[in-house]
């Protein structure tokens, strides 16, 4: 499973990345707007820093301003995948800018049928969004076995990039299901690391450690 972080914080991105585990970097134009940094120069710094995929999403809402603004965007780096909502234009705009090798995030899914659409336009990658649809009450996790059971079907290329994940239960429940990528918030991801037994195995080999008053 590839490891996205889904922040624009170039602090957080940085320290992801020194681990040797972020496989890429998500961004939506509401996280933009928290990080308060301009769009072009932000996503630009991330690229310098992850060489996977950054994701820079278009806000135009028709095809011709989709073209135009992924034009725009896709000169910011060569690992730039142009992200664009789940609409006929949206996957008019994914069809012809894949076409020509630019990798495209498909983002706003919330049913299989959409992700069929995506595949079929040729997306580099689907997000379904898990969180938001726990929030109204639907298990997204079946969202993702869903689309995990229709691509392995017809054996499409896009990969499965679980979004909106809220806690490390989404991540583990979407690796289960054979999800491809997950982007996650950097405080989910360094969840994964915690787990208290842990801990406490660390503080009691240190303790014994300690008592044998030898050093390495
Ligand atoms: O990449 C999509 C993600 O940022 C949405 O997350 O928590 O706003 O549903 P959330």
């Amino acid at each position: 499973m590839k490891f996205f972080a889904d922040t624009a914080e170039i602090a957080d991105i940085q320290e992801l990345h020194d681990t040797g585990l972020l496989d890429g970097v998500t961004t939506n134009p509401s996280l933009i707007k928290k990080s308060g940094r301009d769009f072009m120069e932000v996503v630009k710094e991330i690229t310098a820093i992850c060489p996977g995929p950054v994701s820079a999403e278009v806000v135009a809402l028709d095809h011709d301003g989709m073209m135009r603004e992924a034009e725009t965007l896709r000169k910011i780096a060569d690992n730039i995948a142009i992200k664009v909502p789940l609409t006929i234009d949206g996957l008019k705009t994914c069809k012809a800018l894949t076409g020509d090798g630019t990798m495209v995030n498909v983002t706003l899914c919330f049913s299989a049928n959409q992700a069929l659409l995506a595949a079929k336009a040729g997306a580099t990658f689907i997000s379904p969004f898990v969180g938001r649809h726990d929030d109204v009450g639907y298990p997204g996790i079946e969202l993702i076995a869903d689309i995990r059971m229709i691509y392995d079907n017809y054996d499409f290329a896009t990969q499965i990039l679980v979004a909106s994940v809220r806690n490390p239960i989404h991540i583990h429940d979407s690796a289960k299901l054979g999800a491809d990528v997950m982007t996650a918030p950097p405080s989910v991801i360094k969840q994964l690391f915690k787990h208290p037994l842990t801990d406490n195995g660390i503080a009691a080999f240190l303790k014994d450690w300690e008592a044998t008053g030898q050093r390495i």
